[in-house]
């Protein structure tokens, strides 16, 4: 049997994370093997928001020396930047023609990318704490505040003043993902959490065209997402994602981060009241993110780390995680210290040479389905 398809991609802009690094790249680097892979770099994404040109040609070679200096082979899996290959565009063109304009409101990414904020306007009903109250009565909370606060002028006004500048881009970035994933014909998808919308969307657009024309013009993709590492939380609140684009650096760990710098981190990062060591995303949302982290790196369930933290304290588990992440980082550090630009423009060209084939033959068979040139 041939090998499942695998694609992914990262954008590269600001600071690759332990949450870019656990919630895909791990997962790249352990499946490589046994899969088919095409890690891209995915520029034309990146510049959905503005970008400064000589830092974006910077943070590119970056992304493939993290990619390279992880452990992904360009002997195993082909690796090129996004915008070498023109398919992506001309495929995301067509693929516009099959989405709805609804269907891309509704994303979350471009909602919070572009809502305005929901205030601190409303209060819970009275001082009960917030694990007191069952999961339908809280939905009916959030409810409720939803409905008032998109009700309200506030978040009218706001909302029409920012629709008005932000780029076409940034709304039509999911269907550019779509592209580069049905391009290659993927089975796989190894993302975060946060990406699951997007290849539903990409899901849900490549069965309206295998639909529409009664034949498999595409294959479906499956998101493929790791429990541990899915949805890595900030340090200083582990309410939020960990995330490149969080002006507070302590949020989170660089890749490139010092192990004094990763060590400082950890430290001061959030925890909970209490003293246990337990798994409850609810009550001990700082906890149970270290506890992720740890289990994504060392393999180990929760519960068995939990086991083996029972008699130790906040402080001495804290040291613990923030060693795990050294261990991880610093050969990481050293291999890309070694790799030169020159060799890795090279693997990039010839990662782009590599997948060439396949993009142009889906998208001539694309562009044949659809009745276009002659
Ligand atoms: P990007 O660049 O925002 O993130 C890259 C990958 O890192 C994951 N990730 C996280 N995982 C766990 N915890 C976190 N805190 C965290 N933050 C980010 C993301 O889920 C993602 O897997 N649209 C994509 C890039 C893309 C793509 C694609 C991915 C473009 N085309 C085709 C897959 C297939 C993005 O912006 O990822």
């Amino acid at each position: 049997m041939s090998k499942k398809r695998v694609f992914s991609g990262i954008q590269p802009t600001g600071n690759l994370h332990l949450g870019n690094y656990l919630g895909a790249i791990l997962n790249w680097v352990r499946g490589q093997d046994d899969k088919d892979n095409i890690f891209c770099i995915v520029d034309l994404h990146a510049i959905t928001v503005p970008q400064d040109p000589k830092d974006l040609q910077k943070r590119i070679i970056e992304t493939a020396k993290i990619y390279l200096a992880a452990g992904i082979d360009p002997a195993k899996s082909s690796i090129f930047i996004q915008s070498s290959r023109p398919e992506h565009t001309e495929l995301a063109w067509i693929l516009n023609n099959f989405t709805y304009f609804g269907e891309l409101k509704r994303m979350t990414q471009f909602k919070d990318k572009t809502g305005v904020q929901l205030g601190r306007l409303f209060q819970l009903p009275d001082t009960r704490t917030l694990s007191s109250y069952d999961r339908s009565q809280l939905e009916d909370i959030i409810r409720h505040i939803e409905t008032e606060w998109k009700n309200s002028d506030t978040f009218r006004n706001q909302n029409k003043r920012k629709e008005e500048t932000v780029s076409v881009g940034l709304f039509d970035y999911p269907v550019l993902m779509a592209a580069d994933i049905l391009l290659y014909n993927t089975d796989e998808v190894p993302v975060g959490d946060d990406q699951k919308q997007h290849v539903e969307i990409c899901r849900d657009i490549a069965e309206r065209v295998n639909k529409r024309y009664k034949e498999k013009v595409f294959v479906i993709p499956e998101p493929i997402i790791n429990k541990e590492s899915a949805r890595i939380m900030s340090l200083t609140d582990p309410t939020a994602k960990m995330s490149k684009s969080d002006e507070n650096d302590g949020s989170r760990i660089n890749i490139t981060d010092t192990p004094d710098a990763i060590r400082k981190k950890f430290a001061r990062a959030v925890t909970d009241s209490g003293s246990e060591i337990k798994f409850d995303v609810v009550k001990k949302p700082g906890i149970s993110n270290l506890l992720n982290i740890l289990s994504s790196i060392t393999q180990k369930s929760t519960s068995e780390l939990e086991k083996e933290y029972a008699s130790k304290n906040y402080g001495q588990f804290k040291a613990d995680v923030a060693e795990a992440v050294i261990n991880l980082f610093e050969p990481i550090q050293q291999k890309m210290a070694g790799l030169n630009d020159k060799e890795v423009t090279k693997i990039l060209e010839d990662g782009a040479k590599k997948v060439a084939p396949t993009a142009r033959e889906t998208l001539e068979r694309v562009q044949k389905t659809v009745g276009l040139g002659i």
